[in-house]
């Protein structure tokens, strides 16, 4: 499927338009039209209810190490500004940023692939093919220098690996590119230092501009006070509003560990490049848990969330082989994360073989409650120190909260680790967007067939879940076709539509994803039946019209 197409479509329907066209647009801020505001709500509440209000916390779930609790959050997004400096936002949220003065190009410093990246929202996959050279034996040797050149034989370390896949590495006859760092063998290379040492001459990107620090989070002022005083941000992420909470929760609820706590909300980031329609937004929405559990747990609950959020994708309708789940490499994690893997999906406008991020499972450790009780000061140690400043006071503080847990059954009391899958609502409603676009051929009222354009979207996510049309406008039957769309929309979104061929409306609500359309015909006036054809399989089957509702509501839900 080509982008283009969705794009164009979801424009002229009335799923997205760009913010403030009207003024020329704004780069990375997306609106939902009509169409698109009930999908990406169909989302969100699907997984709140999956999720939160209906799970089932008496029971043992498959593949969970014991019964749970669900709870919500709804937080600010704006909150007080210590809290970022001490889940280490304020100091490391930021991207590296250069220009290529050639080609115009912007990379970013990726700090998960430990290399420069273009920032058009693609996962690069290396830096550009023109390098060439020979290869050498990289085993234990110790270099002062390190040079690029072309793929060589099999690397034998994780590190070679990378760093061979990246760059491809020899170690004479080179004189173009070296390494400014002490001398290293090779196994002990951090590929992320030497990466960003060599930087951009090391992927043949052509001359570019110095690197510059960007923090992403967005900035703004609370009230009349200028200056450091008043200044916010925009939250980055909803996940720090449920940490600093942790306790009121459990303070307030008869909720116990292990426990989820849920929040869906919007967060701002000041992307260097928002691209690919909403896939990398200044402003989206996620869907956050952070599970608090037990330490000894932690690494079963890890497998649980891992494997229970790739199966409710799979739910919403992204169940081909475009949706993958990516274990982390060990050199990948954080320095507090025993476990990530990320939810992925093969988005068209990505490179063949290529995937975008749709959620993220992160094993937390203790990391964001212990820096929410005593400060983050170095921000690359672990485990967490508290840096003193020439005063002999701590330089940043935490809360000074205890935000400890004690168990009340055995009355041990620890700090709980925490588990967090985190998802995009925005890249999650595009991917279904992606998913459900089909072009196929259906015949047309004179049984010809024509080319279709569909939206196979799951009923449980369709925007509308039913049209009613009656099949002319006359005989009585407009009356009872308006009367079925009121009763089918008490219960969820319907549509009525009189206008034009029966074949043509058809398509319309096909075009829109609408699972169902009902028709009342003459044959409904004397046995009261009605056409019930299904989008997909264009099976049409007669029904009668008193269980419509019924058959539809069955149909949607179940
Ligand atoms: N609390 C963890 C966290 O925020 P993340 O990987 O930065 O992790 C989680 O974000 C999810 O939020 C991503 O998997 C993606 O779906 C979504 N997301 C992140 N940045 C985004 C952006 N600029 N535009 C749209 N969605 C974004």
């Amino acid at each position: 499927m080509e982008m283009e197409k969705l794009v164009s479509l979801c424009r002229r329907r009335g799923f997205l338009f760009q913010s403030s066209e009207i003024y020329g647009g704004l780069n990375g801020f997306w609106d939902y039209g009509p169409l698109g505001v009930e999908l990406k709500r169909n989302l969100k509440d699907a997984w709140w209810r999956d999720m939160v209000s209906a799970h089932d916390d008496l029971d043992t779930l498959a593949g969970a190490p014991s019964p749970y609790e669900m709870v919500g959050l709804d937080c600010t997004i704006i909150m007080h500004p210590q809290v970022w400096k001490n889940s280490g936002h304020h100091d490391l949220f930021v991207d590296e940023m250069v220009d290529c003065r050639e080609s115009k190009k912007r990379y970013r410093y990726d700090q998960v692939l430990g290399r420069w990246a273009s920032c058009d929202g693609k996962k690069s996959q290396g830096p550009p093919k023109q390098l060439s050279g020979p290869t050498f034996d990289v085993k234990g040797a110790e270099y002062d220098k390190i040079f690029v050149t072309s793929i060589g034989e099999e690397p034998e370390s994780e590190i070679e690996r990378r760093a061979m896949k990246h760059f491809k590495l020899r170690a004479k006859d080179a004189d173009k590119l070296s390494w400014d760092g002490p001398a290293v063998t090779l196994d002990k290379i951090n590929v992320a230092d030497f990466d960003k040492t060599l930087g951009p001459d090391a992927t043949g990107l052509g001359t570019l501009t110095e690197p510059r620090d960007f923090n992403l989070m967005f900035p703004t002022t609370i009230g009349a006070l200028a200056g450091e005083e008043g200044r916010a941000f925009l939250r980055p992420e909803t996940a720090q509003g449920i940490f600093v909470n942790f306790k009121n929760v459990i303070d307030s609820t008869r909720v116990r560990v292990p426990v989820g706590i849920a929040q869906v909300g919007k967060s701002f980031r000041n992307e260097i490049t928002p691209r690919n329609f909403t896939f990398r937004s200044r402003e989206f929405e996620q869907m956050e848990i952070e599970f608090f559990c037990h330490p000894d747990e932690s690494r079963k609950w890890y497998e649980y969330w891992r494997n229970r959020r790739m199966a409710w994708w799979q739910e919403m309708g992204l169940a081909g082989d475009r949706l993958i789940l990516r274990d982390h490499h060990a050199d990948e994690l954080s320095h507090y994360s025993t476990g990530t893997a990320d939810i992925e999906y093969a988005f068209p406008f990505l490179p063949e073989g290529e995937y975008g991020e749709l959620e993220g499972i992160a094993h937390r450790g203790d990391f964001d409650l212990r820096s929410h009780m005593e400060g983050k000061l170095d921000p690359n140690s672990c485990p967490l120190t508290v840096q003193l400043g020439e005063d002999g006071k701590p330089l940043h503080r935490g809360s000074g909260k205890d935000l400890t847990y004690r168990d009340e059954v055995t009355n041990e009391r620890f700090t709980p680790h925490v588990i967090e899958p985190s998802a995009g609502a925005d890249r999650g409603a595009l991917a279904i967007l992606c998913e459900a676009y089909t072009e196929d051929t259906a015949p047309d009222d004179k049984g010809k067939e024509q080319t279709r354009l569909s939206m196979k979207f799951h009923p449980r996510i369709a925007p509308i879940k039913a049209a009613v049309f009656p099949l002319v406008k006359k005989d009585g039957m407009p009356e009872v076709a308006k009367d079925l769309y009121r009763a089918l929309k008490k219960k969820f979104p319907a549509f009525y539509d009189e206008k034009g061929a029966v074949g043509r409306r058809y398509r319309r609500q096909d075009e829109v994803g609408t699972p169902y359309c009902i028709t009342v015909d003459g044959q409904t006036l004397d046995d009261k039946t009605v056409t019930l054809r299904d989008r997909d399989s264009l099976e049409q089957v007669r029904i009668r019209l008193d269980d419509a509702v019924e058959e539809i509501e069955r149909r949607v839900t179940g």
